[in-house]
């Protein structure tokens, strides 16, 4: 298949460019198009046949379901049974990262939604992906993050056509992804005390800025730890093997010094990346470093680790390290990713 891969830096000129993208989802073609957690790869997501398409050209279970995108967080209502937590949730959140499970209408097809009775929904905020999203009228674009199933989600074009380059009609080329992380996840649920929400899969709206919300928000235990042998996946994605490098990496735990110390043994015996925070360059040689940040900055950290993950794989190391990432605010999202990037695998030093 030929892939086109279209260039926009300045929407107002791109009109043609955006309706040609639109025309091939509509037609049941596949898009990769950027947004601002990562980039997607889109179909019609009323289409089974386009969202069967979608899962063979990232080499995806089909029963792990899609998310379907919207422009407008009041669109939901044609696609699944909202209500008030949602409103109050998209008045908050959306356009944004968050994306919201809720018991999904009949229209959405099951190849869309895995086999399942709910359907994901997000309203993501970037020119780009609005502009895209608008021109597909009532039709909502399921997306999945445009990687083949087992790299890490692509914040940068390279990173798509790296991996689906002949397996999508369309990459638009618009830049970097502002946050670099996956949007987080959440379910609604309700019981005796009322209502709650489970946190799927962490991201750039915390656990914190729910609860302003929500008060009763739960982090779903597969979000921090492995999943036990025939546990059941609250969502299906946290049941799939995620991206690990080739490269075995060891997340490192420690007093700041202690780490530092490590590291600093470890560059003199053996080939090692370092996802290093900027602080510890000058004390470390400058061999296959690949700083991530400042120590405090997780925003940065958030938005290179993919691609900094993705650069240290190549430098073919022995071993890789990285800090493993304290839990609070955004930190849990990172923690999260990094975790399953190691495979839980952690030091103490
Ligand atoms: O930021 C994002 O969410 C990106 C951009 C492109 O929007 N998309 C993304 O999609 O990360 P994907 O398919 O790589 O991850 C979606 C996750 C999967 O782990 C899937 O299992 C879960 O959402 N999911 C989708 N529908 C679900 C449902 N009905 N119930 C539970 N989990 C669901
Ligand atoms: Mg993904």
């Amino acid at each position: 298949m030929h892939t086109e891969i279209i260039h926009i830096t300045d929407l107002t000129g791109s009109s043609a460019e955006i309706s040609l993208a639109a025309a091939v989802i509509r037609a049941g073609g596949l898009v990769v198009f950027p947004t601002e957690t990562v980039y997607g790869l889109g179909g019609n997501g009323l289409d089974a046949e386009a969202s069967r398409k979608i899962y063979a050209a990232k080499g995806r279970p089909s029963n792990n379901p899609l998310i379907i995108h919207i422009h407008d967080p009041a669109e939901a209502d044609k696609y699944a049974y909202t209500g008030n937590l949602y409103n109050r949730l998209a008045a908050a959140f959306m356009p944004g990262p968050l994306t919201v499970i809720l018991p999904k209408r009949e229209c959405i097809p099951y190849a869309t939604t895995g086999g399942l009775d709910t359907v994901a929904v997000r309203c993501p905020d970037h020119p780009i992906a609005h502009a895209l999203l608008k021109e597909c009228g009532d039709v909502p674009v399921a997306a999945p993050s445009a990687n083949l199933s087992g790299k890490p989600s692509p914040t940068v074009a390279e990173h798509v056509i790296a991996d689906l380059s002949g397996r999508v009609d369309i990459i638009i080329d618009g830049g970097e992804s502002d946050i670099g992380l996956e949007s987080t996840i959440v379910s609604i649920g309700h019981d005796h005390e009322g209502e709650y929400l489970t946190l799927l899969r962490p991201g750039a709206v915390t656990a914190d800025a729910l609860t302003c919300v929500c008060e009763r928000v739960v982090i779903a235990p597969a979000v921090l730890e492995q999943m036990k042998e025939g546990e059941r996946p609250l969502s299906p994605g946290m049941m799939y093997k995620h991206y690990a490098p080739a490269t075995p990496l060891v997340l490192l735990d420690g007093a700041p010094e202690d780490v530092l110390a490590f590291l600093q043994r470890e560059q003199a015996e053996r080939s090692c990346a370092i996802l290093c925070y900027l602080e510890e360059m000058p004390f470390l040689k400058n061999e296959n470093l690949f700083p991530v940040g400042g120590k405090d900055d997780l925003a940065t950290q958030a938005h290179c680790l993919f691609s900094l993950l993705r650069e240290a794989d190549k430098a073919e190391a022995s071993v890789m390290y990285a800090h493993l990432p304290d839990k609070s605010g955004l930190g849990l999202a990172l923690y999260n990713r990094m975790i399953r990037a190691a495979a839980h695998t952690i030091r103490r030093v």
